[in-house]
């Protein structure tokens, strides 16, 4: 799919080029003045009346008669100034660019890799970036569509004048794991909850440890969670006719077992709210409520492809969330794994009850970090939107380190405070340890705090990605629906 060669020249025209266009240039991308004469010319006039927009994500396509060669099709991409340039906003251009070549017919494409490349973003870099936005920014689902789309195979061609071929094709490869685990995720997430019940999620686990050879799975099944004690997960679990599963992966990077970094997603199929039943417009789009699960999933498949020396554990408590004559009840009160007990203020908060259950078996199986991610409140919906994830964390070395990881792929975190009111709100029950739900002030971080009660001292993050998982509008980076967000920067600290 992906090829790597130094110059560009007009024998290749029968390939739709892709150059980018910087506000800072004076002229067109040098590499293009090796093509056809009357071409450069016509090229250089369209530039010169400002028919090529430089505006960083614009496209513009043009075609042209080649002399001999016959119509050349250029999709130039506007990047903006050199100085101004963030990732995001180069995967936005990618993004754009590979929108484009999908509305044209050639399946042969040509990529003046250089005309991206700044001082801030080297070739490998921009090859990373390149590939990954070739894989997601032209995702679909149409699993679910009679008739589909037929999906083309694309030949791409970078060309990069003084590309050291090594760095650019580690650089392709990572943006192919990436790609392929920002897809997978987002798959697991738009596949309605009818199929994708807690079984089918561990069957989606075992299938990826399967094609792997570092990677082996382990189903906890209802039996097993009862002989463990997981009540916080069951007490979910009793509304539901689908069975739970807690699923356990383990890629092993180094030579012996320990020390993993521990990734814990909420798996929730789906959330009805419970007794504490959601209104219909909050309820239509919660098969996304494993969007925390769907991302560590996401981030193995491409752990198992960039192969990093680090052990990770991931752990996804799965189950549905929904309402029968057994189901768990507001003012119920829970025991856990962790063995702390838990009131029931409302049903709704269901999330942190299995994260609960989640972390503390990352922790009774030896993980030395945690990382957690979850849809887990609306409340994080309405402080950050659909823009940014929100974070909670009790380490801020450990913090750092996940902020860097995100900030390298683009993705964007913000931090929430804490503070020993917070504290003092999680734990807010007249009968129980825990208040599952303490009110509406502070939601997100004392959702976060909820379950930091069941990480005691292990240096921990939790991303809160209920705005981000799931959006209700097309980006550049992919359509609306399931984004695949945290893939990207939960493999990345596993590199890291
Ligand atoms: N799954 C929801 C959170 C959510 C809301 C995700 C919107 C994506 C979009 C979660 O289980 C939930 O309902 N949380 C409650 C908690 C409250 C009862 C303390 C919420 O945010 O309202
Ligand atoms: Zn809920
Ligand atoms: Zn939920």
């Amino acid at each position: 799919m992906f090829t790597v060669e130094k110059k560009w020249n007009k024998k290749n025209s029968d390939e739709v080029l892709v150059a980018g266009i910087t506000a800072d240039a004076d002229n067109l991308p040098p590499a293009l003045e090796k093509g056809d004469k009357t071409l450069v010319a016509n090229l250089e006039t369209k530039w010169e009346n400002g028919e090529i927009s430089t505006k960083n994500g614009k496209v513009t396509t043009m075609t042209f008669l080649d002399e001999g060669k016959g119509l050349q099709e250029i999709i130039f991409v506007g990047l903006g100034l050199n100085a101004e340039r963030t990732l995001p906003m180069l995967q936005e251009a990618f993004g754009a660019a590979i929108k484009a070549v999908n509305k044209q017919k050639r399946t042969k494409i040509g990529v003046l890799l250089d005309s991206f490349s700044n001082d801030l973003f080297d070739d490998a870099v921009t090859a990373r970036t390149f590939s990954d936005a070739a894989l997601t920014a032209s995702y679909r689902f149409d699993a679910y569509k009679t008739e589909k789309e037929e999906q083309k195979a694309y030949d791409f061609t970078l060309y990069v004048e003084n590309g050291e071929s090594k760095a650019l094709k580690a650089g392709i490869h990572h943006g192919s794991a990436n790609g392929h685990g920002v897809n997978f995720a987002r798959t697991l997430v738009n596949i309605p909850a009818n199929d994708l019940t807690p079984v089918a999620l561990a069957g989606e686990a075992k299938a990826l440890a399967n094609q792997s050879d570092q990677i082996t799975a382990e189903i906890l099944d209802n039996d097993e969670l009862e002989s463990l004690g997981m009540h916080a997960l069951l007490s979910v679990n009793r509304g539901s006719d689908q069975p739970a599963q807690m699923i356990v992966l383990r890629y092993q990077g180094e030579d012996t077992w320990e020390d993993p970094l521990a990734l814990v997603g909420k798996g929730i199929t789906y959330d009805s709210g419970g007794y504490s039943i959601k209104p219909g417009h909050g309820m239509k789009t919660m098969k996304s409520d494993m969007g925390g699960a769907a991302a560590i999933l996401g981030a193995m498949q491409t752990i198992s492809e960039i192969q990093p020396k680090k052990n990770v554990l991931a752990i996804i408590p799965a189950t549905e969330n929904l309402i029968n004559g057994s189901a768990m009840k507001p003012g119920d009160v829970l025991g856990s794994f962790d063995g702390q007990t838990i009131e029931v203020n409302n049903t709704d908060a269901e999330g942190r009850l299995i994260l609960a259950d989640g972390v503390a078996y990352a922790r009774h199986l030896g993980a030395s970090k945690i990382v957690d991610v979850a849809t887990l409140t609306g409340a994080c919906v309405v402080t950050l939107g659909d823009v940014i994830t929100g974070a909670v964390s009790n380490n801020d070395e450990f913090y750092e380190k996940l902020e860097k990881s995100a900030d390298a792929t683009g993705e964007l975190i913000w931090r929430l405070p804490t503070h020993p009111r917070y504290d003092e709100m999680v734990r807010s029950s007249d009968v129980a340890d825990l208040n599952n739900s303490p009110g509406r002030e502070a939601g997100t971080i004392t959702a976060g705090l909820f379950i930091h009660a069941f990480i005691h001292d292990i240096p921990w993050v939790h991303l809160d990605v209920a705005g981000t998982a799931f959006i209700e509008r097309e980006t550049p980076f992919g359509p609306k629906g399931a984004t695949g967000v945290m893939v990207r920067t939960l493999a990345e600290l596993a590199q890291r």
